[in-house]
């Protein structure tokens, strides 16, 4: 019975060691690399529909240049101070003219404009343009924004609807 017990207590032991050991595995990047395939990476360059495809490390910069130079507004692909405007692909898709695509999003970032396209709103938005407002901007290079409108693309094929998230998770 004792050694039944001290048995059951090692494989627990065993468990306690084992179950972080494999949660660590599922979590870590296997998992996110099986998930960044080329069709996943690939997503529109520009509105005739031309594709271009990003590399993985191509995205993981976007990444990184997003959240240092947009995150504190647009974490996880939202727009804290506007609901209504976020960065999920539908929201982009149904902007004037449309912003789902490499280089509107770069378009964008140059010279924003109210969501009909109707003016600039370069006096409000971090821009290239207004780089005294928001000197965040003023270092960011053409190839980086070029691959943070990757990541803005790419990002909810990963996430699904986590990134923009609808109105409902707020
Ligand atoms: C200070 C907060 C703030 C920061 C920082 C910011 N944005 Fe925005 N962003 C906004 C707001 C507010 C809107 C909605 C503007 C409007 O009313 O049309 C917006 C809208 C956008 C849109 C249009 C979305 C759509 O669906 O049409 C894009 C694209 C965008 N931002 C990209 C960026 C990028 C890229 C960065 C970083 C370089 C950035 N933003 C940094 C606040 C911010």
């Amino acid at each position: 019975m004792a050694s039944l017990l001290s048995c059951l207590q090692r494989s627990l032991k065993g468990l306690l060691i084992l179950v972080p050991v494999l949660i660590g595995l599922v979590f870590s990047s296997p998992a996110e690399a099986a998930s960044w395939d080329a069709e996943t990476l690939t997503v529109p360059a520009d509105p005739e529909g031309i594709q271009v495809t990003f590399s993985e490390q191509e995205i993981t910069t976007g990444r990184k240049v997003f959240n240092t130079s947009c995150g504190t507004c647009h974490a996880g692909g939202i727009t804290k101070t506007n609901q209504n405007v976020g960065l999920d692909p539908e929201t982009l898709a149904l902007a004037t003219p449309a912003r789902d695509n490499v280089d509107a999003l770069v378009d964008y970032m140059r010279d924003p404009t109210s969501y009909d396209g109707e003016y600039s709103i370069a006096d409000l938005h971090p821009s290239m343009r207004d780089a005294e407002l928001y000197p965040a901007m003023r270092d960011l290079t053409d190839e980086e924004l070029r691959l943070m409108a990757g990541y803005i693309l790419v990002a909810p094929k990963v996430q699904g609807t986590a990134w923009g998230g609808g109105k409902i998770y707020f």
